[in-house]
């Protein structure tokens, strides 16, 4: 495969070749190719980590960005997606890495297109990238995921990461449980996970991962502010108190500080959310690089270290 579309696509040896890749590039590991490659980020919607960690990743590895923004870009003439990518095809770009709010945008393009698309988040669908940095923050917390009990709380229904993370997490051996409004509960979400409630998870997990309120996606309850939705399904400092030792604190970010998580967790000694953020660079040139590794001729890509 050259694209990277959800996780759910990627076999456990694969989804542990890229986080061994990204550990090692972390430790400072090289790695380099031999020809150009072009690469394009194509944003159709906001990003701040995403967008730039993986120009980040993409510069640390020696390729060839071409700017893209949408606002400048034919989309605002009318071009579709589909066209878009088949024009960088035809220009010579070899991977998009894709942000877009329709669930699973890339079935239109994938058997299609001859360029490797890298999937930063479709819609309420998945964001593989994400649950990969988020993989490997765990294991380099716990050193497995065998046991592990993770609990992720908030807009699940609306969550890309929530649907990506549970997939490989039950995969990887963790068991994971839900928690958060239960009309924000997606029931297709059940074959990975049970519904608990918020404190006995918070108590109960190895990881809680907390997640925004998706506004973007829909109408909040109109009658719950949002001091109300922390005391009810927040990380307060009392639920802090009472998490497990060791256990630890993830957030896919951005944050709101006060509503899903108490502002001063956000940074406290169990949150791994800053670290989550770094290991997106590394994550991202992993993936960049298993999609180098399949443009045709790739086999004169050498390692070096
Ligand atoms: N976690 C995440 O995808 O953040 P951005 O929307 O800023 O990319």
């Amino acid at each position: 495969m050259k694209h990277l579309l959800t996780t759910s696509e990627l076999e456990i040896k694969e989804i542990n070749k890229i986080l061994e890749d990204a550990q090692y590039f972390l430790n400072g590991g090289k790695w380099t190719h031999e020809q150009k490659v072009f690469v394009a980020n194509l944003f159709f919607e906001n990003s701040t980590r995403t967008k730039c960690s993986f120009e980040v990743a993409e510069r640390r590895l020696g390729l060839d960005i071409i700017p893209f923004e949408v606002s400048t870009s034919s989309v605002s003439k009318g071009e579709s997606l589909y066209d878009t990518v088949k024009t960088l095809e035809a220009i010579g770009v070899h991977t998009v890495v894709i942000r877009h709010s329709q669930d699973r945008y890339f079935d239109e393009l994938a058997d299609k297109s001859g360029v490797s698309i890298l999937n930063a988040g479709d819609g309420c669908g998945h964001h593989p990238t994400q649950s990969l940095l988020d993989l490997l923050t765990i294991k380099q917390e716990f050193g497995s995921f065998e046991g592990l009990k993770v609990a992720i709380i908030g807009d699940i229904a609306h969550s890309r990461v929530a649907r990506s993370n549970a997939d490989a997490l039950v995969r990887l051996g963790a068991k994971v449980v839900f928690s958060g409004p239960k009309e924000w509960f997606n029931e297709e979400l059940l074959a990975n996970g049970m519904y608990e409630e918020v404190d006995t998870a918070i108590e109960t997990s190895d990881v809680v991962m907390l997640l925004r309120i998706q506004h973007e996606r829909h109408e909040s309850k109109a009658n719950q502010t949002a001091e109300e939705y922390h005391l009810a399904y927040g990380l307060t400092e009392a639920r802090e108190r009472k998490m497990k030792p060791d256990s630890i604190i993830m957030h896919p970010a951005p944050v709101n500080r006060g509503v899903e998580i108490a502002d001063c967790l956000v940074e406290c000694e169990r949150s791994r959310i800053f670290k989550q953020m770094q290991n997106g660079v590394y994550i991202r040139m992993a993936v960049l690089k298993r999609s180098i590794e399949h443009i045709e001729g790739g086999a004169n890509y050498v390692n070096i270290n």
